[in-house]
């Protein structure tokens, strides 16, 4: 039987419901801000009380992702600053947006889940009141949206995390927590990007092209592709990354190393500089047909790499369809030829993880095992840092790393209480 205590070891676990005053969290504070493997520190804190919608989540697990490498650099975004600046107190940040683990304590008027219910958290955050939402807008495209664990406080690398209940979802039973906790950023995310623009949904028979198969998003891109039917084309950087892109789904591989032209568009006016682009991008499209196996342009292209790669997404779209994108990790300033935007009315669409029906939806193909999380690296919780580092300079393994936090050995899918 465990006490009630001050705090908890990692590896202890205090009685079900009982709220230590102290955890341990691995904070960044703007001193630190810099490379990540320097940024993140384990330290003692005082734990978050849960107000009315709001739940106290026990962390087994947390996954990493690349919004804290953003975090930990304090750019392009200071968000200890930022929050300040909206009033919170907190001199620290604590990241962390993905999680898997046992509901602690539920605040006033909470009625999805209960103490004891074994969770994965969604990283959307926003006002339920707020008059974009009362009117019937997406949540993920109201002015209060939020992510949490990097816009918000109180992340998952932390014995506990504070959310809303609606972030709150139900944890596949069969999945290890370390499992459970890898895929819900990257997959919700890839799930709003394909499915959540119709008519640009994937449809059986489509080609979609995937930038950075062997990434958290591109990996679960490629199984939401094959899944509903589609026919995945992965990019990636060297041919060691091939075989993983193949056994998750994909049709074909393109090694991006193949190719020179990427960057921003040369200027127009500028013939021979903007004929060589022009090479590259056709031959590019030529290696898309050979990996497809037919002369058909992607129906979809699933965009994150931004700056250095949309000039040749949206070449290379299909007339009337669809580039989605969900981040700029190259650069922001991408340039689109219009001539081909408009004349083959192509949709640019951009797309910011995604609402509760769609994590539902992204969570249950999890559940019946359509799509797996792909866990690549597990590190224990004073090793966040290092996690981070690894994807800052893009060395990380194919597929999600975790970070154990209450469960400090891999392997399990639940724990006695
Ligand atoms: N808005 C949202 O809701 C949302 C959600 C999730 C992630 N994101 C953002 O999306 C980006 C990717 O996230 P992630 O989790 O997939 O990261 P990741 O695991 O690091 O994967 C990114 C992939 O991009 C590829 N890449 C790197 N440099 C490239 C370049 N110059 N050209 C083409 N591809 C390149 C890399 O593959 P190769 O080197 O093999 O090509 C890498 O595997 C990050 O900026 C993240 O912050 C946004």
């Amino acid at each position: 039987m465990t006490t009630e205590k001050e705090i908890y070891a990692l590896g202890e676990t205090p009685p079900l419901g009982y709220i230590p005053p102290k955890m341990h969290a691995s904070l960044i504070r703007p001193e630190r801000f810099g490379e990540p493997n320097q940024a993140f520190e384990v330290e003692q804190i005082d734990v978050p009380k849960p107000g009315p919608r709001q739940v106290l989540v026990w962390v087994m697990a947390a996954g990493v992702n690349y919004n804290n490498v953003w975090a930990a650099l304090g750019t392009p975004v200071n968000v200890i600053g930022a929050r300040q600046r909206r009033g919170a107190e907190e001199d620290f940040h604590i990241g962390g947006s993905d999680a898997s683990g046992i509901v602690w304590a539920a605040g006033e008027e909470v009625e999805n889940v209960k103490v004891g219910d074994r969770v994965v958290l969604s990283c959307g955050m926003w006002d339920e009141n707020a008059e974009d939402i009362l009117a019937g807008g997406d949540p993920m495209t109201s002015s209060s949206a939020k992510i949490w664990g990097y816009e918000e406080n109180w992340g998952s690398f932390s014995q506990f995390a504070l959310v809303d209940h609606y972030q709150c979802f139900p944890k596949p039973p069969n999945l290890t927590w370390e499992a459970s906790a890898a895929y819900m950023l990257v997959g919700a995310t890839a799930y709003r990007q394909l499915m959540g623009w119709p008519p640009h949904i994937v449809n059986p028979g489509d080609p979609v092209l995937i930038w950075g198969g062997t990434g958290g998003l591109g990996s679960m891109a490629i199984q939401i592709v094959k899944a509903n039917g589609g026919i995945p084309i992965a990019v990636v950087s060297s041919p060691d990354k091939f075989e993983f892109c193949y056994q998750i789904g994909a049709k074909g591989v393109i090694n991006r190393k193949d190719f020179d032209h990427w960057g921003r568009l040369p200027d127009i006016g500028d013939a021979d500089a903007f004929g060589e682009w022009m090479q590259g991008a056709r031959a590019f499209g030529q290696a898309f047909w050979e990996q497809l196996g037919e002369r058909k342009a992607p129906k979809i292209v699933f965009e994150h790499p931004g700056e250095s790669t949309i000039p040749t997404s949206i070449f290379l779209v299909d007339n009337n369809g669809m580039v989605v994108i969900c981040a700029g990790t190259t650069g922001y300033n991408a340039d689109v030829d219009l001539r081909y935007l408009w004349m083959r009315q192509k949709r640019f669409q951009g797309s910011h993880f995604a609402n509760t029906e769609q994590c539902n939806a992204f969570n249950q193909m999890v559940i019946d095992g359509e799509v797996d999380p792909a866990l690549s690296q597990v590190f224990p919780l004073e090793n966040v840092g290092d996690a981070h580092q690894l994807m800052y300079e893009n060395q990380h393994p194919a597929g999600n790393m975790s970070i154990l936090v209450n469960a400090t050995e891999e392997g399990h899918i639940d724990i006695d209480l």
